[in-house]
């Protein structure tokens, strides 16, 4: 199935999506993942997955744009979408430690974007519904 042509703002982060995505050092999966991220201010991060010989500690693509923003523009960032692709063909939706990580900087409105490299297939979703009931410390339930 073939996607219709992306939104020109889309297709240049897809660009800088397919550009990055042969720096992910994914020797053990094979499974190349890149993320571009916008932030509310407009600025945009890069990150990619980055493996490691004990995989525990492997690095997810979005965790690496992540700490990119946050090095870059500090604690107050937030995230107004996320792009996240592989190289497969198919859709790459975030981990559950992933989810809970863009929550930290996310509204429930912000939105993950999933592009199939290949055919340009998107399917956009926001954070409340990929991570509905997420933990939040503010909302512990103390007595
Ligand atoms: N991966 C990500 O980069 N992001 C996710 O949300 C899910 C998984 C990476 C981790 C690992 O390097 C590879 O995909 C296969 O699991």
């Amino acid at each position: 199935m073939v996607g219709t042509p992306l939104s020109p703002c889309l297709e240049s982060r897809k660009k800088r999506i397919i550009k990055i995505i042969n720096n992910s050092y994914s020797p053990y999966s094979q499974f190349k993942v890149a993320a571009n991220l916008l932030t509310e201010c407009g600025e945009q991060f890069d990150g990619v997955n980055i493996e490691n010989s004990s995989y525990s500690l492997t690095l997810c693509a979005e965790a690496a744009a992540i700490s990119s923003m946050v090095s870059k523009i500090g604690p107050n960032a937030k995230i107004k979408n996320i792009i996240i692709a592989n190289d497969k063909g198919t859709f790459c939706p975030p981990c559950g430690a992933c989810r809970q990580r863009l929550s930290e900087f996310s509204t429930d409105d912000t939105e993950v974007i999933l592009i199939s490299i290949s055919d340009n297939r998107i399917s956009t979703h926001t954070m409340s519904q990929l991570l509905p009931h997420k933990f939040c410390s503010d909302t512990l339930i103390t007595s």
